[in-house]
């Protein structure tokens, strides 16, 4: 972190992935030699992306800590800012400020079964914890990815949930709400294939990212079936502007998510999911 939170550093543009239609990934080089050499983070830690002139967006790391140098960040175009980073091109600079928030609790997940539920358009701050985990598969038992969408055609990333698939040690479980031709796995809700995965709850570590009241059902149904809520953990999102518990924009009650979270767990936070106006 540089010593002043709210000045930028600079950063390099080292290429700009397309992912899918509206979903890039812009990998990044911190331009000052020393703020290279000084920067680490925690998979499910987020940075402040300023574009010049347009504004500021919080957004998850999704790259290996081991490797601070290369900073990605997988992003979905949705607004002003975001549609300006998609047209960045290798070469041009960008303004970075983090890592903030509390990332996945990925020591605590050692020698456990890890369990990562996502609902959504692919949920950015599980990938670095599923690239975490996969590189260091000799600390995890098993690692189990259950993806839930609405509809069939909203996944994206389907090459990459097969790769996974294909490694020894993990299983992947796919569901969408409602399905079209040619979708070879489950339709119905996610909390429905949660029964068919192969983990010793009494020895698992799970992290649930996507919506709220996707999470509250997910979160719910886990401890039915026996899991531990300090084996619990949830990532929320809420609009961000300082990113250091300053500003208030974020508060969720007596926490900010920027500071406190985004990562929590469950006890911490059950109380206000899908409470309005916290
Ligand atoms: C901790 C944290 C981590 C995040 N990590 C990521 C990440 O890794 N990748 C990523 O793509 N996004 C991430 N986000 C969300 C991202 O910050 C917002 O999408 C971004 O701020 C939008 O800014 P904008 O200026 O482009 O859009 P705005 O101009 O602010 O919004 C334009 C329109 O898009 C809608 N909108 C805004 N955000 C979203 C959204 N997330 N989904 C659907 N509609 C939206 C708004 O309601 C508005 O109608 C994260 C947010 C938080 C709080
Ligand atoms: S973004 Fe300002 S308090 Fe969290």
């Amino acid at each position: 972190m540089n010593s002043h939170v709210f000045a930028p550093m600079r950063a390099t543009v080292l290429d700009n992935i397309r992912e899918s239609e509206g979903i890039f990934t812009l990998r990044l080089q911190l331009s000052d030699p020393q703020h290279r050499a000084s920067y680490q983070f925690m998979p499910g830690q987020f940075n402040m992306l300023y574009l010049y002139g347009v504004g500021e967006v919080p957004i998850s790391i999704v790259s290996d800590p081991q490797d601070p140098g290369v900073i990605d960040h997988t992003i979905r175009s949705v607004g002003r800012v975001t549609r300006g980073l998609a047209k960045l091109e290798a070469g041009a600079e960008v303004g970075l400020r983090g890592p903030f928030g509390q990332g996945w609790p990925m020591a605590l997940a050692r020698n456990k079964d890890l369990l990562i539920v996502t609902g959504g358009l692919g949920c950015a701050p599980v990938v670095a914890a599923i690239n975490f985990a996969l590189k260091r598969k000799a600390y995890y038992e098993t690692i189990n990815i259950v993806q839930g969408v609405k509809h069939s055609d909203d996944l994206i990333w389907r090459r990459q949930y097969e790769a996974w698939q294909a490694l020894e040690g993990v299983e992947v479980f796919l569901a969408a709400d409602q399905s079209g031709p040619g979708w070879p796995f489950h339709t119905g809700l996610i909390t429905e294939l949660l029964g068919q995965v192969t983990v010793d709850l009494k020895n698992t570590l799970a992290m649930v990212c996507g919506p709220e009241g996707m999470m509250h059902a997910v979160a719910e149904s886990l401890l039915q079936q026996g899991l531990s809520a300090y084996s619990l953990y949830l990532s929320m999102e809420r609009n961000m502007q300082c990113a250091v518990g300053h500003c208030g924009h974020c508060q969720m009650g007596a926490d900010f998510i920027c500071k406190d979270g985004p990562v929590f767990a469950y006890p911490d936070i059950r109380d206000r999911l899908l409470l309005a106006g916290v």
